[in-house]
């Protein structure tokens, strides 16, 4: 009788992609953003040489225990407990970098986003399919919860925030249904939040293909705003750039519009690219980067299939210049 192998906690995006654009030279240096479960890393490491470093950057703590567990025992591989926008300032980083990568790293990774341990953890609240309290942080010791955040909002700026950073359309009603919910104490769980935005929009009884639940874009709204995913990612990407050798290239992997439009804008505005109002001659913006693949690579058919949580990843390839 066989036994069916446990789902994994996070299958890696796009694995095959990054591991064909990202340079792997003997001794490698290669800084991961976004270390999550360490799938990505645990590839991309054994192509590496004996005389590579890998350092892993996570800011929550489940991730990286998991990550150590997986990968720990590897002398190539370091672990950072770190907001990635913090990293740049963070002397644990800079004293690494200094003595493990001092002329830059070759590859560094950026796998934006929630995974799927977090979704699937009832208790860390990210999910409308799983009953849990209403927290969404990535690092459940720092900073106000989803349900914290929610109370300090006003009609109106929480219909800002779902219309900014979830593309909500009936941000404002919806907005008026979460706070309502809240001051009638019916607002302390992720079902709660969901049940909040189906009194406005109803959810349809058999989901037909191709139509995602209603309470999708409240969800991401809401997580984004909680964990700040979006306000710093320009200036991150920007040092990931300047932290490169020439010839490093760095990968980033967006998983919704939001995300893609600063990803690909930023890595444009590096590359020279002037895509503002107006005329301005090229030249008036310093070349820093070499877009490869300048539409990004998106998941083949097969693994869209077999991974449906990859369906909308997008990943944008750049690499230094001298
Ligand atoms: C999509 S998962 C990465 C999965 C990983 N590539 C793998 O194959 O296992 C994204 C990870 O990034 C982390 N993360 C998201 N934003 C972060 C930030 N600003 N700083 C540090 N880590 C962050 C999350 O906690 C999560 O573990």
């Amino acid at each position: 009788m066989s036994v069916a192998a446990p789902a994994p906690l996070h299958v890696p995006v796009l694995l095959q992609e990054v591991l064909d654009h990202l340079p792997l030279p003997p001794a490698s240096r290669i800084l991961d953003l976004t270390l999550g479960l360490g799938g990505h890393a645990e590839a991309l490491l054994a192509r590496c040489d004996a005389d590579s470093r890998y350092l892993g950057v996570d800011r929550d703590p489940e991730a990286r225990a998991l990550a150590l567990e997986r990968l720990g025992s590897d002398p190539r591989f370091q672990v950072l407990a770190c907001a990635h926008e913090d990293l740049w300032g963070n002397p644990d980083f800079l004293e690494w970098m200094g003595t493990q990568a001092a002329s830059g790293f070759d590859a560094i990774l950026a796998d934006l986003g929630v995974s799927t341990l977090q979704l699937k953890r009832a208790e860390r609240g990210f999910s409308f399919r799983e009953e849990g309290p209403l927290d969404m942080r990535m690092d459940p010791e720092h900073g106000p919860t989803a349900l914290e955040w929610i109370a300090g909002q006003s009609d109106e700026s929480l219909a800002d925030a779902l219309y900014a950073f979830g593309e909500e359309r009936a941000s404002r009603p919806i907005a008026r249904a979460i706070l309502r919910a809240l001051d009638e104490g019916r607002l302390t769980t992720t079902r709660d939040l969901a049940e909040a935005v189906y009194t406005v929009i109803p959810r349809e009884p058999a989901k037909r293909k191709g139509h995602s639940d209603p309470a999708t874009r409240t969800f991401q709204a809401v997580r984004i705003a909680v964990n700040g995913e979006l306000a710093r990612l320009a200036a991150t990407l920007e040092s990931a750039v300047n932290a490169l050798r020439p010839g490093g290239r760095l990968a980033v992997i967006s998983f919704h519009s939001l995300e893609d439009r600063i990803v690909k804008q930023t890595l444009r505005r590096l590359a020279g690219i002037y895509d503002g109002p107006g005329r301005l001659a090229p030249q008036a913006l310093p070349k820093r980067l070499r877009l490869i693949h300048p539409g990004g690579f998106a998941p083949s058919e097969t693994e869209a299939a077999a991974n449906p949580p990859s369906r909308s990843a997008r990943l944008r390839v750049a690499e230094r210049l001298p």
